[in-house]
């Protein structure tokens, strides 16, 4: 098996091929002045299991072709087979229609990878679990609620001062779950309206927190407004510590920021997204998935 990354996530691609003890395949990516890209790959791949890990969140577009760039110069050099590692999988929330005359972009990805001749993708914390049906390729849908469950037991807040949260209705299940591997700790979720077509969000009342502690529960962290406006409910409401465990860092504009000067305790995240130097703040934590991604290739 051969590792590769693209220019989004090393760190993450790193860690995953030193756990597999292989080092990571060498590529050449040129960017012209014009901005278009050339990539090459340097090592001989013919015949091999080729492994490509890339992020494709902000700036989505740029970091998808240059994927399907990597790709096509692995197949093109008779790659036996391509796993894909796209641990953010950029738009996933645009999955359906929300307005009649939207395209599906997600579809259109799919559609995309499939073409180049995917075998396989491995992802992580899906916005819907319904995405994969989008793909006819295998799709390995993997979750970084393990992680924050040994996190949470670690911590001891898996006690009876602390309920966990999800900020939406549609992110119930998830927490369902996380209570499920945390001995069924009680759970809550705040009804949150976004509006189509200014992303604007308003959240519905809630009654009286009655735990200590609240743990907020997402799958993805953008502007950063749900956790800070769910935040700033709970602690009016009563939670003393809230924390939050999300697994995307997205961080588009001055989420940073705002999740700073926030009500929030900590913030943990993971590392589908590299964040860079000046978007770290003090109250966030990152926890690995490198070790997840490594125990499933090696299957
Ligand atoms: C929405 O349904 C998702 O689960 C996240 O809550 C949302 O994408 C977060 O976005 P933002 O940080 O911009 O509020």
């Amino acid at each position: 098996m051969k590792i590769f990354s693209g220019s989004t996530n090393k760190p993450l691609a790193e860690k995953v091929a030193k756990l597999l003890k292989k080092p990571l395949g060498r590529l050449e990516i040129h960017v012209f002045a014009d901005e278009e890209k050339r990539v090459r790959v340097l090592d001989k791949v013919l015949g091999e299991d080729c492994v490509v890990v890339q992020s494709t969140s902000t700036n989505a577009d740029i970091n998808y072709m240059e994927l399907f760039f990597i790709i096509d110069a692995l197949k093109r050099n008779g790659a036996k087979s391509v796993t894909v590692v796209i641990p953010y999988l950029g738009y996933q929330r645009q999955d359906h229609v929300f307005r009649g005359g939207e395209a599906v972009s997600m579809g259109v990805v799919s559609k995309i990878l499939e073409a180049v001749e995917t075998n396989k993708l491995i992802t992580f914390d899906l916005h819907s679990s319904r995405i994969p049906e989008l793909f006819s390729i295998p799709v390995l849908h993997l979750s970084a609620l393990p992680i924050f469950a040994k996190t949470i037991r670690e911590k001891h807040w898996d006690d009876d001062q602390t309920v966990i949260v999800s900020p939406d209705m549609g992110g119930v299940r998830r927490v369902k779950i996380l209570c499920g591997l945390l001995n069924n700790m009680p759970y809550m979720a705040i009804e949150k309206n976004r509006d189509l077509k200014s992303g604007k969000i308003s959240m519905e009342e809630i009654k009286t927190v009655t735990k200590k502690r609240a743990i907020i529960v997402d799958d993805m962290i953008s502007t950063g407004a749900t956790i800070v406006k769910a935040a700033k409910l709970l602690r009016k409401k009563g939670a003393e510590e809230i924390f939050v465990f999300s697994t995307h860092p997205v961080f588009a504009g001055n989420a940073p920021l705002l999740l700073q000067e926030s009500v929030v305790n900590k913030i943990f995240v993971t590392d589908t997204i590299s964040i860079s130097r000046e978007k770290l703040f003090p109250k966030l934590q990152i926890l690995s998935i490198g070790e997840m991604i490594a125990k499933n290739l090696r299957r």
